[in-house]
């Protein structure tokens, strides 16, 4: 057990000796957590191998699933990357800063345990004042995977970073709750058509908006687990966003689902099961069970977003046997909240009459 420092800081004009203080444990090769817009991060000097297996280790994260570089300025990715086409000129000019990582065949400056072996590389620059300054004041690009303990849902606050990593990492820059609640959308340049990986805050009709062509690998919108041989992006076979208690997504036509809803509520109680129910503001009012949690409205979407990964979390502390959750249209950043929903549940999905 190591002593984790909390420093808090302003996010948008974080204070410079702050962010040299924990500049120096990177430098230094140690560990720090940090906000970006979309969770926090665990970060690590990304040139360092010693550190970035620690980083494995403080997650107990499988050694096989690399996590995302993090720079402050476009020049750094030519000194991670050995091929960028012209595609991602464009895209960086459009989204970064923000949720979009871009996965480049690799160089050889990065060490091989930064990228599991891989022959790629992700990289992405983050739209958060405080995460861009320490990239900055390290002097270094960040590896950084979310700061959740592997298998956990990511972490919004800084509390949910504590209650996993507490005593595991040198320190956490504390800058209240992230804005956009899911993790950067991932999209393969290393092949053409480019190929998203994973849906997140930048919505893929964005990209199409931009790229023309862009392809979804079959584990974006899977609705059961499909076999390891389909995996490109590593991350894809490993459990996640799991809760403690068993997570039941039901998903169709909105009034079938409630009426599904209740009569599983019913089914459970007569089991003597503690039900939640993980529902929206339309629609929370009408169930009746141990625990109600609302997402927010049906018409924001970003909203939900934003809540997800906390109320998952809240749902632990509740004691309830299970979660029954609704589920909201795959459209914009619908598609990342579905995809985190079904993962969450390990596919335990039941389809009622459709929309
Ligand atoms: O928003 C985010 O992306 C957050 C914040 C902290 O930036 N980071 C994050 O990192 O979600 P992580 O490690 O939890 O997820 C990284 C994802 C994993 O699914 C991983 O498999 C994939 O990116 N990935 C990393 N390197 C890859 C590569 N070379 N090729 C394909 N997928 C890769
Ligand atoms: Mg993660």
């Amino acid at each position: 057990m190591k002593q984790t420092i909390t420093i808090k800081v302003d996010p948008q004009q974080p204070d410079t000796k702050q962010i040299q203080a924990a500049a120096d444990i990177i430098k230094k090769g140690g560990l720090v957590a940090f906000p970006t817009e979309t969770v926090y991060g665990l970060g690590a000097d990304a040139l360092n191998p010693k550190a970035v297996s620690n980083l494995f280790k403080a997650k107990k994260r499988p050694t096989d699933n690399p996590p995302i570089i993090h720079v402050e300025n476009t020049n750094t990715i030519h000194t991670l990357a050995e091929q960028v086409p012209p595609k991602a000129d464009t895209l960086m000019k459009k989204f970064w800063p923000g949720p979009l990582t871009l996965v480049f065949k690799r160089s050889k400056n990065v060490p091989d345990v930064t990228v599991a072996g891989l022959d790629t590389v992700a990289i992405r620059m983050p739209q958060h004042n405080v995460a861009l300054a320490l990239i900055r004041e390290s002097n270094c690009p960040i590896a950084a995977p979310s700061a959740n303990l592997a298998g956990k849902p990511s972490p919004t606050t800084a509390e949910h970073v504590l209650k996993d990593l507490n005593g595991r990492i040198d320190a956490i820059l504390d800058a209240g709750p992230t804005r956009i609640g899911v993790e950067s959308t991932v999209l393969d340049l290393s092949v053409d058509p480019p190929v998203v990986l994973r849906p997140g805050g930048t919505p893929v009709e964005a990209l199409k908006q931009v790229l023309g062509e862009v392809k979804l690998h079959p584990f974006v919108a899977a609705e059961k687990e499909l076999t390891v041989e389909k995996t490109r992006s590593p991350g894809m076979k490993h459990t996640h966003y799991a809760p403690k208690a068993q997570l039941i997504v039901v998903e169709g036509d909105i009034t079938v689902v409630m009426a599904t809803i209740k009569l599983l509520i019913t089914q459970y109680w007569f089991q003597d099961k503690r039900v939640g129910v993980l529902a929206t503001a339309e629609t929370a009012w009408a169930y009746e069970a141990d625990v109600v949690k609302s997402l927010g409205s049906r018409r924001k979407v970003d909203v939900i977003a934003a809540n997800l990964f906390r109320l998952l979390r809240e749902f632990d502390e509740e004691n309830v046997d299970v979660i029954i959750s609704e589920s909201v249209s795959t459209e914009g950043l619908g598609l990342a909240v579905m995809n985190r929903l079904r993962k969450a549940s390990g596919y335990n999905i039941i389809k009622v009459g459709q929309p």
